[in-house]
C-alpha cells in the first residue's frame, strides 16, 4: 500500500473566498469546512462558479479575496505543486505519443524520482485502477472511460494531498459513469484522500459525496448531508435543483396542534407538527413525489386530476393537476393489491406520514 490512510487526509477551509472576471462575480464570499478524508461534491448548474472555486483551491486562479487553507496551512501564496493538489478535468489530457505507463509516470520522473521507482509507483497506480494489463498501450489504443482512469492514476500518482475533479465523468456514456463512479469512490475511501468533485449532476452528487455544497450564482446555499439536502431544502432553488419537487403555492395556516397549506381553491395538506423555514402567510409548499399519498377526495386533502399514468418498472409515476392548475407528480410502489387510477380521475391527495415537508415564504 503505497498511502497510508492516515498520512494522505488533509482538511480544507474555504475563507470567505472570493472571485471576480473583471466587474463580473463568479464567487461569492463562499465559506466551506471540509473534514481531513471527506468527499465533497460541488453541485450547481453551468455559470454557477464551481469550476472558479475548484481552481482557486488548486491555485490555478489566484481569488480576488478571502482564503484557501489545506491541512491548516494558508496557501494562497503557494502554487498548485506546493498546494498538493491533484486535478482531473473532464478532457482528460493523457500524452499521446507516451504509453499508459510512462503517462503515468510522468509527474514522477518530473519531480526527479529514478526510472526504477517511478516505473513501480505507476504499476501499482495502474493496478489500484484497474488498469494494469493496460501499460504498454498507447492511449489512442484506449476506451474513453480507460483514458480517464489512465488521467485518474497519473494525478495519484505523485500523491496529492487532495484530489480535485471537475466534471471528470462528463465525457462518458451512462453505464460507464457509473462504473466509474463506483471506482473513484472506491479509490478515494481506499486512500482517504481528501476529494473536491465539481459536478452539474445531481444524481452523481446524491451518490458520491458525503456532503455535498450546492451552488447558485456564485454562492452556497446549503452544504449539508445527501440525505439533509433531499429532505430539508432551505431554499426554493434547492427543493428544485436536487431531486423532483412538487411546489404548490398556497397559504400556511395553523390547524390544530400543527400546520396545513391551504392550496388556491384546491383543498389542503396537513402538514402535521410545525413546518421549517416558514411563517404563516403565502407560501410555495414543496413536497416530493414518493411523500404523496393518493385516496379519497376530501376537506382535508388536496384535490387533483390524474393526467397520467407511467408505470416505471417497480413504481408508478402519476402526473396530476391541481383545481390551482400547478402540476404534481406521485410515485407509488407497484405492489400487488395497491389501487390503480386512471386518467380522468378526481383524487385527494395526503401526505404520507412521518414525510418531511418544506414551506418557502413566497
Ligand atoms: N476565464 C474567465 N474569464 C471571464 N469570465 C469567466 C472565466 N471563467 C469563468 N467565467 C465566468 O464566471 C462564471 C462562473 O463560471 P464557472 O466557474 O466556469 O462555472 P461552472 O463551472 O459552475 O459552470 C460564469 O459566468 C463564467 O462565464
Ligand atoms: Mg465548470
Amino acid at each position: 500500500m503505497l498511502f497510508s490512510k492516515s498520512g494522505s487526509g488533509v482538511s480544507i477551509e474555504l475563507d470567505h473566498v472570493h472571485h471576480q472576471y473583471g466587474g463580473a462575480i463568479a464567487v461569492e464570499s463562499v465559506s466551506l469546512g471540509i473534514q481531513a478524508g471527506e468527499l465533497v461534491a460541488l453541485l450547481g448548474p453551468s455559470g454557477c462558479g464551481k469550476t472558479t472555486l475548484l481552481r482557486v483551491v488548486a491555485g490555478l486562479t489566484r481569488q480576488t479575496g478571502g482564503s484557501v487553507v489545506i491541512g491548516g496551512e494558508k496557501v494562497d501564496a503557494l502554487p498548485t505543486n506546493e498546494r498538493g493538489a491533484g486535478i482531473v478535468f473532464q478532457n482528460y489530457a493523457l500524452f499521446p505519443h507516451m504509453t499508459v505507463a510512462a503517462n503515468v509516470a510522468y509527474g514522477l520522473r518530473a519531480r526527479r524520482i529514478n526510472a526504477a521507482a517511478a516505473r513501480d509507483t505507476a504499476a501499482q497506480m495502474l493496478d489500484l485502477v484497474q488498469m494494469g494489463r493496460f501499460g504498454s498501450r498507447f492511449p489512442r489504443e484506449l476506451s474513453g472511460g480507460q483514458q480517464q482512469r489512465v488521467a485518474l492514476a497519473r494525478t495519484l500518482a505523485v500523491k496529492p494531498k487532495v484530489l480535485l475533479l471537475d466534471e471528470p465523468f462528463g465525457a462518458l456514456d451512462k453505464n460507464l459513469r457509473l462504473d466509474m463512479q463506483i471506482e473513484i469512490k472506491r479509490i478515494q475511501r481506499e486512500l482517504g484522500i481528501t476529494t473536491v468533485l465539481v459536478t452539474h449532476d445531481q444524481e452523481e452528487a446524491m451518490s458520491m459525496a458525503d456532503r455535498i455544497a450546492v451552488m447558485n450564482a456564485g454562492r452556497v446555499e446549503q452544504f449539508d448531508t445527501p440525505e439533509a439536502i433531499y429532505d430539508r431544502p432551505c431554499s426554493l432553488f434547492v427543493a428544485n435543483f436536487v431531486g423532483t419537487a412538487n411546489l404548490v403555492a398556497g397559504r400556511l395556516l395553523q390547524d390544530g396542534s400543527g400546520y396545513a397549506v391551504d392550496a388556491r381553491d384546491g383543498g389542503r395538506l396537513s402538514l402535521g407538527s410545525a413546518a421549517p423555514c416558514s411563517q404563516v402567510g403565502a407560501v410555495v409548499l414543496a413536497t416530493r413525489p414518493e411523500h404523496l399519498a393518493m385516496g379519497t377526495p376530501g376537506e382535508d386533502a388536496l384535490s387533483a386530476k390524474v393526467e397520467m399514468v407511467l408505470p416505471l418498472g417497480p413504481s408508478l409515476v402519476y402526473e396530476l393537476r391541481l383545481a390551482s392548475g400547478d402540476a404534481v407528480k406521485v410515485t407509488q410502489p407497484r405492489t400487488v393489491g395497491s389501487t390503480r387510477y386512471v386518467a380522468g380521475e378526481v383524487v385527494g391527495l395526503r401526505l404520507r406520514p412521518g414525510s418531511p415537508t418544506s414551506v418557502f415564504a413566497a
